[in-house]
């Protein structure tokens, strides 16, 4: 397994672009398979994550094209039976469900793998699909799905802890197919649900509210091939903001969409951050002293819970306490015992981290998490004193185009290990 050998302590310099959204592409490649037609994806992260999608897209009868950025899927003849051990993999692959069903009128797709960061239920999917008329059995690590006909319906989709993204994703490509008129209520509002939802109608789906907490989605008949582009990885910006801050740099984001991430912006400012828009690109600039920001991840726009791990990063260098509290997921701090390694000072008090921050970290060899907790690991390192190595980084390359590249671009002295 290759890791990641990271020598700190150098201020981030430079300008950087940001990636397409890998939250965004994963439910527009699912959506793909509503139609007979090829469909042409624009700013696509090269991530293993993506080409993951692909295989399982192309296990499921669709031809899938990588070029350089662009991917093309012509799911001409579709089977309702995905790839039993891919589909279990990666989690965003639930969102093949509600298309199949629409397009097959039935469905059987393996229940996506855990995760880390918490139990990741899918009642929210299973609840909206029988509500549009889905029969649904779980067997053999399967879930069966089959209907004469989705009908449209009126639901709330809201869970324990407010909207569910993937979930919302599902519902909405499910009802773009069915009969009659579908209301989703407390539907998720982040960005890459409306990136979605664009491109369904672009497909000649008729969906009003985009963007808001109720979404009609008006059946239609068919859907259509496409041409569309992703929009970039809030996450991704987020994660070079907190690693320019945290080290004291200033660096220049190229196309990426702080109307986005105004919370994160507002969580920087108030740290003592200056982030400014020039010239159509978002400049971030650190100042000497960092100031402690109790922060709490909610809902879009809330603050995401994807930046949670490399904002606390951040905070490690801000001078006094700092608390953290974690309100999406519920096992969402293991980058906190190898934060420690580091010399960080965080104690875990439900489901809060508070920060003493302030103290010089020294580096240290430390473990890769998740996704984003490896990406909190490689901001910690990179203001740490001395070498980090970050084992595990495949987590990384799942959600972070060619990381080290834009890192070493910026001046980082951050290499790629050949683990075996
Ligand atoms: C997506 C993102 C992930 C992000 C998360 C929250 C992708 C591929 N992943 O994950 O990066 O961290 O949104 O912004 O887009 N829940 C239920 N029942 C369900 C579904 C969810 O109780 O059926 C709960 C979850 O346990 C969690 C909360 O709802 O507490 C939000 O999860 P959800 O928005 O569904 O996350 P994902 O869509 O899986």
């Amino acid at each position: 397994m290759d890791s990641f050998l990271i020598k700190g302590g150098v201020p981030l310099h430079g300008e950087i672009s940001i990636s397409g959204s890998k939250n965004a592409v994963l439910p527009i490649m699912a959506a793909t398979l509503l139609t007979g037609d090829p469909c042409v994806i624009r700013h696509v992260p090269d991530l293993s994550d993506v080409r993951f999608m692909g295989r399982i897209l192309e296990s499921l009868g669709a031809e899938v094209k990588f070029d350089g950025d662009t991917v093309t899927v012509h799911a001409a003849k579709v089977k309702g039976f995905g790839d039993y051990e891919l589909i279990r993999k990666m989690r965003g692959s639930i969102c093949i469900l509600g298309p199949l069903l629409a397009r097959l009128n039935q469905a059987s797709v393996s229940l996506p793998g855990g995760c880390v960061i918490g139990t990741r239920p899918i009642d929210l999917h299973l609840k909206g699909l029988r509500a549009l008329g889905a029969q649904l059995d779980i067997s053999g690590g399967y879930i069966n799905a089959k209907t004469r006909r989705l009908k449209g319906t009126t639901l709330f989709l809201g869970g324990r802890v407010g909207p569910t993204v993937l979930g919302t994703a599902n519902i909405m490509m499910a009802a773009t197919l069915a009969d009659g008129i579908t209301v989703i209520e407390s539907a998720a509002c982040e960005p890459e649900v409306t990136d979605l939802a664009n491109f369904l109608v672009s497909m000649g789906a008729r969906i009003t509210g985009i963007g808001s907490p109720t979404l009609t989605i008006t059946g239609v008949k068919t859907l259509h091939g496409t041409d569309h582009e992703v929009i970039p990885d809030r996450i991704e910006a987020c994660t070079f903001l907190c690693a320019a801050a945290a080290t004291h740099g200033e660096v220049l984001l190229h196309g990426a969409r702080p109307e986005h991430f105004a919370a994160v912006l507002d969580k920087l400012r108030e740290a003592g951050v200056k982030v400014e828009r020039k010239a159509g690109a978002l400049l971030v600039k650190a100042c000497r002293t960092l100031k402690p920001t109790d922060v709490t991840t909610l809902p879009y726009s809330g603050f995401p819970t994807d930046v949670q791990a490399q904002f606390m990063a951040l905070m490690c260098q801000a001078r006094g306490i700092s608390v953290i509290t974690e309100r999406i997921f519920e096992s969402r701090f293991m980058h906190v015992s190898e934060m420690a390694r580091l010399g960080a000072e965080i104690s875990i008090e439900g489901p809060s981290a508070i920060v003493k921050g302030g103290r010089p970290l020294s580096g240290a060899p430390v473990m890769a998490s998740d996704l984003r907790a490896s990406a909190a690991l490689v901001i910690a390192g990179l203001s740490a004193t001395g070498s980090t190595q970050v084992n595990r980084i495949y987590h990384l390359d799942r959600g972070y185009e060619r990381m080290e590249s834009k890192l070493k671009k910026l001046g980082a002295r951050i290499d790629r290990v050949d683990g075996e």
